[in-house]
């Protein structure tokens, strides 16, 4: 039986807390304090503990409030220290809430793209779902991801040094590594095959999380900045927001694709991937206007690839 979060309000008052008043308050052993703490520590909250003193939080995080934000758009902002899924929050709230922004600042369950996890520590990172109800027919949901692709990428150039491309379809990469990673999920109506919510998820690795990166995504992941506080993750999704809305505003328009193409991270690269079963390499020659990869094959015939993913060949 976990109890972190009745640990971590114990400790938010930013003083040392002993385990022996921790395991009073809730009732538990010593030893559960402690793998609870483990299990904290793990989720990227920075923990010191010291002996005959007890435990304390280091307040190391980029976490904001709402009045920090500038955001235009959104009816409702919710933000939370921890979830599961801020996916998966926004999708079972009671009601469907239009132009709802989920933030939070841990997620224990993080979802990635092809029934992957997303890495989603404490402290170096800002989780965040938006809720939406598009006029869009639902093959086009994909325009959703585009769209929010072009606005994260705007918004790491404006406030880091690094350049940002977009890994085709959903990846954004600076300095050759992947930075963000965008889940678009949607609820469709069966009977008009519209969309009846949209869930825009974007996940930014804003820092290196203390002790680096887990050993399985060490080689690809990376971060926007080197340090960042509150302050600047604030800005950074009120932009996001902002630009993105810009753009879902008159989504039809495409106004971001050419944006899309142009920071295109595969473009010219040789790049491997699996359809039915078979292999495939080739070169990619660019994106189409329905925002569809072209790869030229080695055996000299052009694939167009709606969705899916691809991996880069080492050269
Ligand atoms: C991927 O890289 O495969 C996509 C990752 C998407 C992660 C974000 S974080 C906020 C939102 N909530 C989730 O559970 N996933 C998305």
């Amino acid at each position: 039986m976990e109890n972190k979060s009745e640990i971590l309000n114990l400790l938010k008052s930013g003083e040392y807390v002993s385990g022996e008043k921790i395991a009073k308050s809730l009732q538990i052993t010593r030893n559960a304090v402690w793998k609870n703490i483990l299990s904290l520590k793990k989720d990227g909250y920075d923990i010191k503990a010291v002996r005959n003193r007890g435990y304390l939080l280091c307040d190391n995080s980029v976490k904001f409030t709402k009045a920090m934000l500038n955001i235009k758009d959104v009816n409702n902002i919710i933000i939370l220290d921890s979830v599961d899924s801020t996916n998966k929050y926004a999708k079972n709230l009671s009601e469907i809430n239009e132009d709802t922004l989920i933030i939070a600042f841990n997620q224990t369950a993080g979802r990635g793209r092809l029934g992957r996890s997303f890495y989603s520590p404490f402290g170096s990172g800002i989780y965040i779902s938006l809720a939406l109800v598009p006029s869009i027919s639902a093959d086009k949901i994909k325009l959703i991801t585009v769209a929010s692709a072009v606005a994260v990428a705007k918004a790491i150039e404006k406030f880091s040094d690094k350049k940002a491309k977009i890994k085709w379809v959903n990846d954004i990469y600076a300095d050759g590594k992947k930075v963000c990673g965008i889940l678009t999920e949607g609820l469709f109506d069966a009977e008009s095959g519209n969309i009846s919510l949209a869930i825009c998820g974007i996940g930014i690795n804003l820092t290196c999380p203390k002790g680096g990166f887990p050993a399985d995504i060490r080689a690809k992941a990376g971060a926007v900045f080197e340090k960042c506080d509150g302050r600047t993750a604030a800005l950074l999704v009120s932009e996001i927001i902002n630009s993105f809305y810009y753009f879902y505003r008159r989504l039809p328009e495409k106004e971001y694709l050419a944006e899309y193409k142009n920071r295109s991270y595969l473009k010219g690269k040789t790049v491997s991937y699996t359809k039915d079963g078979k292999n495939f390499e080739g070169k990619v020659s660019g994106i189409d206007d329905d925002a569809r990869l072209i790869i030229e094959l080695t055996d000299g015939t052009s694939a167009t690839l709606e969705t899916g993913e691809v991996s880069v060949k080492p050269i």
